[in-house]
This record gives structure tokens, C-alpha cells and sequence, in this order.
């Protein structure tokens, strides 16, 4: 696969860059680049964004310093019907990120994801040049460049060779190996500890056992979502360390 990132701010995706499942990917013959719009923008002084007519706040990426870097890395319109690839625009409106999606996007050869800043993009790149448009969820941030790291995240470690053991990707959660559902939980060493112990089941060896157990654990959290230690009440999460209300 080839993704290609377009942003304003490649130097945001140095430590990305630098993850295992990322380098392992690269050796593997997957390729990831940046591209940084201002390097390619025909306006001067760099200027990539603008005020949105109409008034109001913030900034606007300009579609034609979008087209100057998209012409730039392909060498073709950007606009042209067909695109060979998926060009996607991260945008906290688009279609959510879930897996079937990362899988999805783990089947193609090539993806260009598009990072906006400040209150987007204007409208016509997304109409034009585009796609797709993806979010992360409902809520949104300052950029694109966290959003497209998610998506990168995701869709790398699905590729092969991407993680040390083929197996942790194909039975996790919301896999289909799990129904869908999500990932049965996990111990390691000890196996106790302050007189918490693992199940015994997973200390038994014995691996139709162990799986069947997994599999149902995974049934039991989709039926019910798991409750953390802040889900106690009002009066366990006011209460000291030493369990007084104080
Ligand atoms: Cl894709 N972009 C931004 N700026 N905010 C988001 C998002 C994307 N997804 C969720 N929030």
C-alpha cells in the first residue's frame, strides 16, 4: 500500500513514523509519505488558507493551493473522473471510523489523506477532489493530522507483516474472529498479585478450553459494557485512599 499525507504540518507525524508497527510496515515494501501544501502553494509567501467569505471565524484551506500539491505528488487533475486512488478528506462530519472501514481502507492500493486546519477546507476541494470524508467521532479538533494519524494507525497494523505475530490483528477486537465484539480480556505474569488472581482457565494449558473461554468472555462484554473503576458511585469515587468519604 502507498498513503500518501497531505498537512501543513509534516514534522506532527515524526514520532508516528517511528512506531513499530510503521517501520515494520515500510519494510515490507508499504510506502508513507507527506506532503506539505505550502511547499507546492502558487500563492506567495506560502499562504495556503484565507478568511470565508460570507465572514466569520478562523481560516479556510484554499483549493487551489490543494490542486497546486495534489498536481505536484501525481502529475495528473486532481479532478479528473476515476481517481486511481482514494483521496480522502478528514473531517469531523464525514463517515465514522469503525473497523469494516479500516478494513475497508486496508484493501486498497494507494490512499491520499487530506488534513484541514483551522475551519477546514473549502467546500469545492471536498465536492472535487475527493472521494470520501472521514471521521474519527463527534467531536472536533483543532486539525486533521491526529484524525489522519488514527486512520494510518489502523489501516497499518492490518496489513501483513505489519505486527510481529499475524495472529494479534485477525482475533481482536471487533474482529470477525470475535463476532464483531470486543477483545476478551488479557493477564500476564503474576499470577497473583495482592491476592488478585487470573483465571484459572488460563493457566490451565489446555487451548480448546482457553479459547471457548475467550470467546464467551467476548460475547459477555458485547452484551455488557465493561464498568471501569470510575462507574463505582457517587460515594466509592469520593472516597480517600484510605476508603473514608473524608
Ligand atoms: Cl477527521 N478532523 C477534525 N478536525 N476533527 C475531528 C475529526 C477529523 N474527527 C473527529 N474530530
Amino acid at each position: 500500500m502507498q498513503i500518501d499525507v497531505f498537512t501543513l504540518f509534516p514534522d506532527a507525524f515524526t514520532w508516528f513514523g517511528n512506531q513499530r508497527h510503521v517501520t515494520n510496515a515500510l519494510a515490507h515494501g508499504h510506502e508513507f509519505g507527506l506532503v506539505n501544501y505550502r511547499d507546492h502553494t502558487p500563492l506567495s509567501a506560502g499562504q495556503v488558507d484565507d478568511t470565508p467569505f460570507g465572514g466569520g471565524a478562523g481560516m479556510v484551506l484554499r483549493i487551489d493551493a490543494v490542486e497546486a500539491a495534489l498536481r505536484a505528488r501525481y502529475g495528473t487533475d486532481p479532478a479528473a473522473p476515476a481517481p486511481p486512488r482514494r483521496v480522502i478528506a478528514l473531517d469531523p462530519s464525514g463517515r465514522l471510523l469503525d473497523d469494516p472501514l479500516v478494513d475497508e481502507l486496508a484493501g486498497e492500493p494507494a490512499l491520499t489523506l487530506l488534513c484541514g486546519r483551522y475551519e477546514g477546507f473549502d467546500e469545492r476541494i471536498l465536492e472535487h477532489f475527493t472521494t470520501d470524508r472521514v471521521s474519527i467521532g463527534r467531536y472536533v479538533l483543532a486539525g486533521g493530522e491526529l484524525a489522519a494519524m488514527v486512520v494510518c494507525d489502523a489501516v497499518l497494523r492490518k496489513l501483513p507483516g505489519a505486527l510481529g505475530h499475524e495472529a494479534s490483528a485477525h482475533e481482536e477486537s471487533f474482529s470477525a474472529a470475535l463476532e464483531g465484539g470486543p477483545e476478551y480480556p488479557q493477564y500476564t505474569r503474576p499470577a497473583i498479585h495482592r491476592g488478585w488472581p487470573v483465571p484459572e482457565v488460563l493457566l490451565s494449558g489446555h487451548h480448546a478450553r482457553i479459547s471457548d473461554w475467550r470467546l464467551d468472555q467476548s460475547r459477555r462484554r458485547a452484551a455488557a459494557p465493561q464498568p471501569s473503576r470510575g462507574d463505582r458511585g457517587a460515594d466509592d469515587a469520593a472516597r480517600g485512599p484510605d476508603g473514608s468519604l473524608g
